[in-house]
């Protein structure tokens, strides 16, 4: 690549989903609000997305997502009650988590059609320019985060990239799969993706997570509302379609990903962010110890 890419400065991040596997709990909270250890799985997203260069956040929501909406605001009433009860700490670290003013905004996808209709819902605010797709379901826990690490790799190669992870092949089913090219380092050419393979068609078993950066072409693509797997409107099927047309690679991160959309990995991502926090770590270790072997 001879010329530097566009900067990276807006991500949209799709929180539309129903979060069926998680009822009742996600009844009337949206998943993206449920907490690992004391922060919740939207903010970890945020904050990740912000290590990484991006200044304008847009959310793709639906109904009953309003919650979102009021965690990245001020609470006026809690924050004057901390400040006059001299909780500082906790006031500062909420003020901090604040992105700033006029950098959030909201759009509905109405209906949730799929993936890739729900990133075609942010193409007004993505106008002409390359953007990130963050999954807040996938937690990705690493220094620097995983977006950051893709955003290394995009200025050098421009064009788009997913995130990848190695499965067993018995689980390409539930992913988008990638025909990979040459690696280097960290990063694999692409040269074809397919939604959701049955095991034995499946490529590789390079499965795509939830972290993308996409040039704007996309939306010409998504237009046409083309169905997919499932029935729904795939994104894997619009990169698929830009394949040969811009450059594509896959990056496996350093990361370690945590299926916050699943219950077992929710659970583990909990475990393995206490673990990893100081003031929590020797007291969880001490529950874990004591637990029954088997
Ligand atoms: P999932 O496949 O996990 O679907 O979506 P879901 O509805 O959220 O959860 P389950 O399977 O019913 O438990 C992956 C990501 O894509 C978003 C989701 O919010 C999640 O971040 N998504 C999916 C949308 O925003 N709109 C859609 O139409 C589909």
């Amino acid at each position: 690549m001879t010329s530097t890419p566009r900067p990276l400065r807006k991500a949209v991040f799709p929180v539309a989903g129903l979060g069926t596997r998680f009822l009742p709990a996600t009844k009337a909270v949206p998943k993206e609000m449920l907490t690992v250890v004391d922060k919740p799985v939207i903010q970890y997203a945020v904050e990740e997305a912000r290590e990484a260069g991006i200044e304008q956040f847009i959310f793709v929501t639906g109904r009953g997502k309003h919650v979102i909406a009021d965690h990245f605001d001020h609470a006026y009433e809690l924050e004057s009650q901390l400040k006059g009860s001299g909780k500082i700490s906790e006031l500062n670290s909420l003020l901090e988590s604040l992105p700033s003013t006029g950098s959030v905004s909201f759009t509905r996808q109405q209906a949730p059609l799929g993936l890739g209709h729900a990133v075609w819902c942010g193409r007004h605010f993505i106008g002409d320019e390359p953007f990130a797709v963050v999954l807040p379901d996938d937690l990705m826990i690493g220094k620097p985060g995983a977006l950051k690490q893709m955003v290394e790799v995009y200025n050098e190669t421009g064009g788009m990239l997913v995130a990848v992870e190695e499965r067993p092949r018995a689980e390409t089913k539930r992913y988008g799969v990638v025909d990979p090219g040459v690696t280097r380092g960290n990063t694999t050419e692409i040269k074809g993706i397919v939604e959701k393979p049955d095991p034995e068609k499946a490529p590789s078993t390079l499965c795509v997570i939830g972290r993308y950066i996409l040039p704007a072409e996309i939306f010409a693509i998504l237009d046409k509302k083309e169905r997919g797997a499932g029935g729904e409107i795939q994104l894997t099927d619009a990169l698929a379609k830009l394949v040969g047309k811009v450059p594509f690679h896959a990056v496996k991160t350093e990361c370690r990903r945590f299926d916050c959309g699943d219950k077992v990995g929710f659970l583990h991502a909990n475990l393995a962010v206490g673990l990893d926090r100081p003031d929590i770590a020797p007291h969880l270790k001490k529950i874990l110890a004591a637990l029954p072997k088997d």
